[in-house]
């Protein structure tokens, strides 16, 4: 009773920003993420008669805390479905920086999710494996595939139409994402935490999931026609929107630090200069530069040289969940 599944981080070009529902995870509004090969979690997860409770190793260390309690919670939903009550050990590796705004929780919770139920012994269509996943970590259901996918919010109460659906696998198109990476020190507002405080109180709320239709057809025509600069324009736009509730919250707050600012500033320069790259950011500091692959090097170089910048990290499009 024994799996281990690999599986990538995704960035969100349209953000989802916001719950419905906090138990079983229902967003207030669709999203669609591009996966990426250069940031992924490892996870082994083994069910034994011979636990006594379950056990979570993160990066060769064992982990106590809100971070245990997500993942037992989640693997009560895989002992609830499979109809078994074993206890497991679960061994991760991050190949991301964990909490930073590097979307550890996607990659993290897919492996999980593909570890858990193919040990435990569960045969799950990508749909059902996307759903559940779902429940872990909302941006997670979207990591069960490669490419371009869409997490349709569904409109059931009961979350069954809430899942990710493929758009276009990874050889659609080699669009190219340079993770600037300024900080890699966990968060001081956790993405969930984010979210709640901002639909709670944000007057902008309403205007954020008032902007998501359009964005979201425009995308993904731009995606279809392989349109750089339409998929750029939109995803940079639909991030800065994200980014505008939170200071709109109560107490307000961004996940930005100056550093950030400036890569914004930097990519809008390069843009002026002729070279077509745009930003966007998830809930941290360290922004994500879109890219085609003839200007790789410009693009590596200019933000190299940022003050400030501690590496910069180049992803392709990355594969869907993989078992090891
Ligand atoms: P991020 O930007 O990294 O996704 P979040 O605040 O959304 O930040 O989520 C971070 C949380 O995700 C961690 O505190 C932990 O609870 C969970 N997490 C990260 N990596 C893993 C992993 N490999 N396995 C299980 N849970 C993980
Ligand atoms: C800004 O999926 O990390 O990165 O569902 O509470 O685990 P939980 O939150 P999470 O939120 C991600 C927010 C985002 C946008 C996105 O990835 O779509
Ligand atoms: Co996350």
């Amino acid at each position: 009773m024994k799996a281990t599944a690999k599986a990538h981080t995704n960035i969100a070009l349209i953000k989802y920003w916001g719950k419905r529902n906090e138990s079983i995870i229902l967003p207030t509004n669709s999203s669609l993420s591009l996966t990426l090969d250069g940031f992924y979690t490892t996870t082994s997860v083994h069910f034994s008669e011979e636990y006594t409770q379950d056990k979570f190793i993160l990066n060769e260390r064992v982990v106590e805390g809100e971070q245990h309690r997500r993942v037992s919670g989640f693997l009560d939903l895989i002992r609830q479905q499979a109809g078994k009550s074993l206890y497991a050990t679960v061994d991760s590796t991050n190949e991301v920086p964990t909490a930073a705004g590097f979307a550890s929780s996607a990659s993290g919770f897919a492996a999980l999710a593909a570890a858990g139920t193919k040990a435990i012994g569960l045969d799950m269509s990508d749909r059902e494996l996307s759903a559940l996943t779902r429940q872990g970590s909302g941006s997670a259901c979207r990591s069960i595939y490669g490419g371009f996918a869409e997490w349709e919010m569904g409109a059931e109460e009961d979350g069954s139409d809430s899942y990710a659906v493929p758009i276009a696998p990874a050889e659609h198109w080699d669009l190219r994402v340079a993770a600037v990476v300024l900080s890699s020190t966990a968060k001081k507002v956790s993405s969930r935490a984010g979210m709640k405080r901002t639909v709670e109180t944000s007057p902008f709320y309403q205007g954020w999931l008032n902007s998501i239709p359009t964005d979201m057809s425009q995308i993904k025509e731009g995606i279809k026609e392989r349109d750089f600069q339409k998929v750029g324009e939109v995803a940079e736009a639909n991030c800065l929107k994200m980014h505008a509730t939170t200071l709109g919250a109560n107490p307000p707050f961004t996940y930005w630090h100056d550093t950030t600012m400036t890569v914004m500033q930097m990519v809008r320069d390069l843009r002026e200069k002729g070279i077509p790259a745009y930003f966007t950011i998830d809930a941290g500091p360290n922004v994500k530069v879109l890219y085609l692959p003839e200007n790789e090097e410009v693009i590596e170089k200019t933000l190299r040289n940022i003050p400030g910048v501690a590496d910069i990290r180049l992803s392709r499009p990355g594969q869907g969940v993989t078992y090891l």
